[in-house]
């Protein structure tokens, strides 16, 4: 690891913070619910730098149990990764951690914890790094953070994840519909896309009944930084009366494309750019397959009323992303090489939902999946399951390999149902990785693993 920090390319600017975990009571917009914070905001206080800094955080931990903080996406050094029992000790309550690393690539990233199913309290904020040779053709910036909300609304996430060791997933919910039917354009993530049913969903923290508003004016053009920091939910997005440019993927840059909405797995980024229209419209998140309240923000640059919460713009239902719509730029593309080694990685549920395995394990039965430095590595990631996987690696981006959308640079992929997907990447980051799925619920019933570069 030592000679791969030494390489790592510096500005030799530094960035420091200081972050408190901690029990906290938050303003949803009209309903105030206890739950766990950065800084007493969700979500937390955004961290932004240029690619190259190096970043120091003191993180405090004052909540009630361990935690570490995991920084989603970052091609980072491994002891920072925030893996407990893996990358580093759990963070005692009471006691505190500096993280502190360089950070390599520009885009859209973000933060949470990596312990439990604390992802699913207000524990997760931005972490937007800026591109220094960005030709920055947009006039704003605007980060949006969706959510699926529990936590003192329903039931706690704790409470979600006990309930699913027990019962599994609740076949009887599902009403007698074919949830073997493919994934389809109209059902693009398959017909069973999560096992939670969300009071709310918010966007950057707040309901539909106090929504977040962004203000502009006419003709303005906007780069929206979208995360999905949902623990169980994929979102249809979309911008009534605005279609949308789509030019990063997980921070990594890709050839513009226009479409009218996209669908974000959990974890997953886009970066999208939008010419602002003259009036109120409607920013909405729609929780795909499931039948819970959309969440709202309002994009507004005229005076007029501001759209109702439950308006569905027409952008939902035409031009939809697929992967396949997408190339690398030039600056994002992996070279083109044999890949050295071939690893697979079979996603299956056990026990009617009560557990979920990769490569017939649960997490802490698992077999490490050895790679060396220097390799070209290819994972295979077949879903044999009926819902779909957003998996996500630690400290790479990979490429997808074959198939729509190859070439892409993402960390977070939507395996769907019955299907499988490969990915390359360059093992140029030593140290042990985690891949799991991001469905938190799954992650900690079991569906995670490890790929161990360890020199
Ligand atoms: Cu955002 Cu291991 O995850
Ligand atoms: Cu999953």
């Amino acid at each position: 690891m030592a000679a791969t920090e030494a390489a790592r390319r510096t500005t030799g600017g530094v960035v420091r913070r200081e972050l408190m975990a901690a029990p906290a009571m938050i303003d949803l917009g009209g309903k105030v619910v206890p739950t766990w914070a950065y800084d007493g905001a969700v979500p937390g206080p955004q961290i932004s730098l240029t690619a190259g800094d190096r970043l120091q955080v003191r993180l405090s931990n004052q909540l009630t149990a361990p935690t570490t903080v995991h920084w989603h996406g970052l091609a980072l050094r491994n002891d920072m990764d925030g893996v407990p029992d893996l990358t580093m000790k759990p963070v005692a309550p009471g006691a505190g951690f500096d993280y502190d690393f360089i950070v390599p690539d520009p885009g859209t990233y973000w933060f949470h914890p990596h312990v439990g199913t604390q992802l699913d309290t207000g524990l997760q904020a931005a972490l937007i790094v800026a591109d220094p040779n960005e030709p920055g053709a947009y006039d704003e910036e605007v980060v949006l953070v969706l959510d699926d909300w529990t936590d003192g609304l329903g039931d706690s996430p704790t409470a979600i994840l006990d309930r699913m060791r027990a019962q599994g997933m609740k076949m009887a919910a599902m009403g007698g519909m074919n949830m073997n039917a493919p994934p389809s354009p109209n059902e693009p993530l398959g017909m069973d896309t999560g096992d939670v049913k969300y009071p709310a969903h918010l966007i950057n923290g707040k309901l539909p009944a106090a929504p977040a508003t962004i203000t502009s004016a006419p003709g303005k053009r906007i780069r929206f930084r979208l995360i999905n920091a949902g623990s169980d939910t994929g979102y249809r997005f979309a911008i009534g009366g605005h279609r949308l440019t789509v030019t990063h993927t997980d921070g990594f840059g890709v050839q513009p494309v226009e479409v009218d909405t996209l669908v974000i797995g959990m974890g997953e980024r886009y970066d999208v750019l939008v010419t602002a229209g003259d009036g109120a419209f409607p920013v909405v998140a729609v929780p795909e397959g499931k039948q819970d309240p959309a969440a709202l923000a309002v994009l507004r640059t005229a005076s007029g009323p501001t759209p109702r919460a439950d308006l569905r713009p027409a952008e939902l239902t035409r031009k939809i992303l697929a992967y396949g719509d997408l190339t690398p730029t030039a600056a994002a593309a992996l070279e083109s090489r044999k890949p050295d080694r071939e690893l697979k990685l079979d996603l299956q549920m056990a026990d009617g939902g009560r557990r979920w395995l990769v490569n017939g394990a649960t997490y802490g039965d698992h077999t490490p999946l050895d790679i060396k430095a220097g390799e070209r590595v290819r994972l295979t990631m077949s879903n044999q399951s009926m819902m779909f996987h957003p998996m996500h690696l630690h400290g790479h981006t990979f490429a997808l390999a074959a198939g729509p959308g190859a070439g892409i640079r993402k960390d977070t992929v939507n395996v769907l149902p019955v299907q499988t997907l490969t990915v390359d990447f360059r093992a140029d980051n030593p140290g042990q990785w985690m891949t799991h799925c991001h469905n938190v619920y799954h992650g900690e019933l079991g569906m995670m693993t490890v790929v161990s570069d360890v020199v």
